[in-house]
This record gives C-alpha cells, sequence and structure tokens, in this order.
C-alpha cells in the first residue's frame, strides 16, 4: 500500500513538473538574479542571424527593427525582459497568420521559437 502510494505521487510529480514547462510559455517572472538557460550569443544570435537578419539589419533595418546588434533592438517596445505577455518580438514570431519571418521565408520550429520564449522569460541578458 505504501509502495503504491510513493508511486502515485512520483506519478503526480512527473506529471506537474513537465506541465510547468507548458506554463512557462507565457509569463512573468522577476529578474533580479536570474540564472538564464540560454545564452543571447550561443544560442540566440544565431536563430536571429539565420532568420531575421536578411531583413532586419543596420544597412536593411526593415520597418526600422535591427536584430544583428542586441543595443539596437533592446527596446521595451521589443521585448520586456522576463515578460513574454509583451513585446513585438514574440508577438510576431507567433503570428499565425503572418508570422515572422514571413513564411516565404522560412518557418522556425517550435524548439526555436521556444527558445527564444525562453531566453525573454529569462530576462534577455546580452551575455
Ligand atoms: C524576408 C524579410 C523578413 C524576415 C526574414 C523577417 N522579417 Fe520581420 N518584418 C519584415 C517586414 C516586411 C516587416 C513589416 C511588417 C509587415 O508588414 O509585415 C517586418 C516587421 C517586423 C516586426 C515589427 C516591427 C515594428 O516596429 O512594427 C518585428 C518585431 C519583426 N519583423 C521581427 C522579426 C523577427 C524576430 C524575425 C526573425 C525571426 C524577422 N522579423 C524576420 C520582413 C522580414
Amino acid at each position: 500500500m505504501i509502495i503504491k502510494n510513493i508511486l502515485v505521487l512520483l506519478v503526480n510529480l512527473i506529471f506537474f513538473s513537465s506541465c510547468s514547462d507548458l506554463f512557462l510559455t507565457e509569463k512573468m517572472i522577476n529578474c533580479e538574479n536570474y540564472n538564464p538557460q540560454y545564452t543571447f550569443e550561443k544560442d540566440i544570435k544565431p536563430i536571429f542571424n539565420k532568420y531575421c537578419i536578411s531583413c532586419h539589419r543596420s544597412d536593411n533595418a526593415i520597418a526600422g527593427l535591427d536584430l544583428s546588434n542586441y543595443s539596437e533592438f533592446n527596446i521595451s517596445k521589443y521585448f520586456i525582459p522576463g515578460d513574454t505577455t509583451q513585446g513585438l518580438i514574440l508577438k510576431w514570431i507567433k503570428d499565425v497568420e503572418d508570422p515572422m519571418p514571413p513564411s516565404w521565408f522560412g518557418v522556425m520550429d517550435r524548439d526555436t521559437i521556444n527558445m527564444i520564449n525562453q531566453w525573454i522569460l529569462e530576462c534577455a541578458i546580452e551575455n
């Protein structure tokens, strides 16, 4: 009986901890002392280089957006560190009908979109 109860507890733990990943997608956290899982240089910049900077770089900043340089897009209009409910970058990449990048240009898979989402949730540090 005790073993059965422990098993039920374990199954619940696994179930709820995997669910919490889903809850992370649209969330706000406190950015003080936050330890990010992704880095800008290693994880996010290569994504922007592949999917965005053809149209959003310093000498071709369509819609005024330059994603080739962190300091150029570090503006609350584009993203708010620790808050995935706001900001134009997440709004556009998650837009189903008219996404960024435009679908004729390329399609980012779910994992890639989640990395950007997670980086912003984890305070979007330039690291
Ligand atoms: C093939 C060109 C192209 C690529 C690649 C592209 N964009 Fe865009 N982007 C545009 C155009 C054109 C607009 C203007 C809005 C519109 O009418 O679609 C735009 C607008 C935006 C805006 C709105 C800016 C504002 O101030 O309103 C954001 C945010 C954005 N893009 C993010 C991205 C991100 C992030 C990527 C890569 C994941 C990306 N874009 C890739 C062409 C592109």
